[in-house]
């Protein structure tokens, strides 16, 4: 996909509304992250101006199937969770949640649907200076609406249709306060402030123990789950397997990045530490029975830090090279020195983790970034070769067994991105996820067999290998 360069064309849309040609000229103040930024900015200095703005038959709330143009809001009104997310709020399991979190007296004092930690999930509820004048305001009601991915309209609202605005490099788009959701690595950084957590907004450990779900974002999975309004324009054939890595890294990086600001809050006293959801929840919650599964590094009694986001990250860096647009193996020292010194010392100084995370956090923006710049400039005109991506599969499935349920779950959904849907792996597959069900009546891995899991891998590696060269 190519864009022309920022700004030039716009002339003329830009004349007829009169600010936005100085905000053209230079980016908004606190204007949203791009992918290789940094995650904490919350808000543009643009106004949000509310689903009902985009509500017209006309723009997008014609009526039709879905991933047709016009009908994005009837989508997402009618099929898409992100419509509900405020209305969960009301519900008995939001309310008890509450009350334990906040230590409410009695349940009748849980507001969920008032309460902001709840709110920045699970509507749109900016500041007052950021809310549009009405009609053209944000409500709660809406839930998670169009600008929670697609960015405050105030600047672009009246001009985003024209044929000029069409022809805009997704980064000037960006200044004026539309984020770029044809980016991969900006797309999934965008989901990952909710389903990942950022500073200020997150689902910890005690809101986890009061009754929240915890949070296990994998891309692939979210994007499947989540009704299309749209249809993939900027990228080739090869789509599933880069959004998979630009997934896991932008997952990854979003998790490190939380990670910083959790020490960086429990420095100034203003979180707990350690941070329990950090680590692995069966570390701590488990069967204690002597021949139980070991921990991931295989040392019984330890705290093993960060089994869902970063467990295939190793693996990955040493077969992404094709997939970059440098060409290089990305290095993966400082997560390395981040994870040895969470796992080795659960009680680390709160600086050395906030600089390792840092650290980590940087190494894994520019790994993004390469990634990011590879789907661009390849997923058109040089998608990625059928043997390329059975490479990437053996990587997956050469690598030594898991001994935690989280690890064993993202390399089931490494290996769903990255095989294809053939009869051959369809059985194999199917086993394989049968080995992560969980035991009816249990809403945890009790019964999980790293060995029975192990076999079903190495059986699968065998139908690749018989596979021919046509994977
Ligand atoms: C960091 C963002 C974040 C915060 C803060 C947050 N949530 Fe959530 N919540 C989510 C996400 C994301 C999901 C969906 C989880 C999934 O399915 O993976 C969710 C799911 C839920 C669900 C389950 C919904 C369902 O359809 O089953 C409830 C109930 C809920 N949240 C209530 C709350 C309440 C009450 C608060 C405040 C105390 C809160 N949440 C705070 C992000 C958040
Ligand atoms: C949970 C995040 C999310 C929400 C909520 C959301 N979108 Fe989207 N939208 C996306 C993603 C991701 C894409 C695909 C990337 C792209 O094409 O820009 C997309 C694509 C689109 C496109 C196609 C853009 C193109 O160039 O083809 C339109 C139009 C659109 N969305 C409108 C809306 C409207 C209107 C709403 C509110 C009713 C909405 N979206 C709500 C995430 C979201
Ligand atoms: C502003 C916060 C926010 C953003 C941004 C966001 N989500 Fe969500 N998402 C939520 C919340 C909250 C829920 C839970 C809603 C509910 O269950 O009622 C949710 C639910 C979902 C679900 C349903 C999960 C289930 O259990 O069925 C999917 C799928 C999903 N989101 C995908 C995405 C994707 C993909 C993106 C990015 C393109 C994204 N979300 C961006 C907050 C967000
Ligand atoms: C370092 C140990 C440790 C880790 C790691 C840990 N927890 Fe906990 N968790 C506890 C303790 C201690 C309690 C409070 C005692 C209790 O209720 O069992 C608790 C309580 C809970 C509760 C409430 C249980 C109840 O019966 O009220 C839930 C749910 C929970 N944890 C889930 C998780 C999840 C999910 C993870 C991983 C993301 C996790 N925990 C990681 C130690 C841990």
């Amino acid at each position: 996909m190519r864009w022309k360069p920022a700004l030039l064309p716009l002339g003329a849309a830009l004349a007829a509304v009169p600010f936005l040609s100085s905000v053209a000229s230079e980016p908004i103040q606190n204007a949203h992250r791009s992918a290789s930024t940094d995650q904490s900015q919350r808000w543009v200095s643009a106004k949000f101006q509310g689903v009902s703005s985009c509500a017209a038959a006309s723009c997008h709330g014609g009526v039709g199937p879905p991933g047709v143009d016009g009908c994005e809001l009837t989508t997402w009104a009618v099929a898409d969770k992100h419509a509900n997310a405020y209305r969960v709020l009301f519900s008995e399991r939001s309310q008890v949640m509450l009350w334990n979190y906040r230590h409410l007296d009695s349940i009748a004092q849980a507001r969920p649907h008032r309460d902001t930690e709840c709110l920045n999930c699970h509507s749109l509820a900016p500041p007052a200076e950021l809310r549009g004048n009405a009609p053209r305001q944000p409500q709660l009601a809406d839930g998670v609406g169009c600008e929670n991915c697609h960015g405050p309209a105030e600047h672009w609202l009246t001009v985003h249709y024209l044929n000029d605005w069409k022809q805009l490099d997704p980064r000037a788009k960006e200044r004026y306060g539309m984020l770029p959701t044809k980016d991969l690595a900006a797309r999934i950084s965008q989901c990952a402030t909710c389903h990942v957590g950022r500073e200020g907004q997150e689902v910890n450990h005690d809101l986890i123990a009061a009754g929240h779900p915890r949070l296990r974002f994998e891309y692939t999975v979210y994007q499947r789950n989540m009704p299309p309004h749209w249809r993939e324009k900027a990228y080739g054939p090869d789509f599933e397997v880069r959004a998979w890595a630009i997934g896991q890294v932008a997952s990854a990086r979003a998790a490190v990045e939380l990670l910083r600001s959790r020490a960086e809050r429990a420095l100034k006293d203003r979180a707990p530490w350690p941070e329990l959801s950090e680590y692995s929840c069966y570390s701590c919650h488990h069967n204690l029975r002597p021949q139980g599964p070991r921990p991931a590094n295989g040392r019984p009694g330890s705290l093993v830090w960060s089994t869902w986001y970063t467990p295939l990250l190793e693996s990955l860096a040493a077969a992404s090279a094709p997939l970059t647009a440098s060409g290089q193996v990305p290095s993966t020292a400082a997560l390395k020195e981040l994870r040895k010194l969470l796992t080795d010392h659960p009680g680390a100084g709160l600086t050395e983790v906030r600089t390792k995370a840092q650290a980590a956090a940087r190494e894994l923006g520019s790994w993004l970034d390469d990634l990011q710049e590879g789907a661009y400039r390849d997923s058109f005109t040089k998608p990625l070769a059928a043997s390329r991506v059975k490479e990437l599969a053996r990587t997956m499935l050469a690598t030594p067994a898991d001994r935690e349920w989280d690890g064993a779950t993202q390399r089931y959904l490494a290996l769903k991105a990255l095989l294809p849907d053939r009869r051959d792996f369809r059985d194999p597959m199917l086993r394989l996820r049968g080995e992560l069900r969980f035991a009816p009546g249990y809403d945890s891995p009790h019964s999980f067999s790293p060995a029975a899991y192990a076999d079903e891998l190495r059986q699968l590696r065998e139908a690749l290998e018989s596979s021919g060269e046509r994977p």
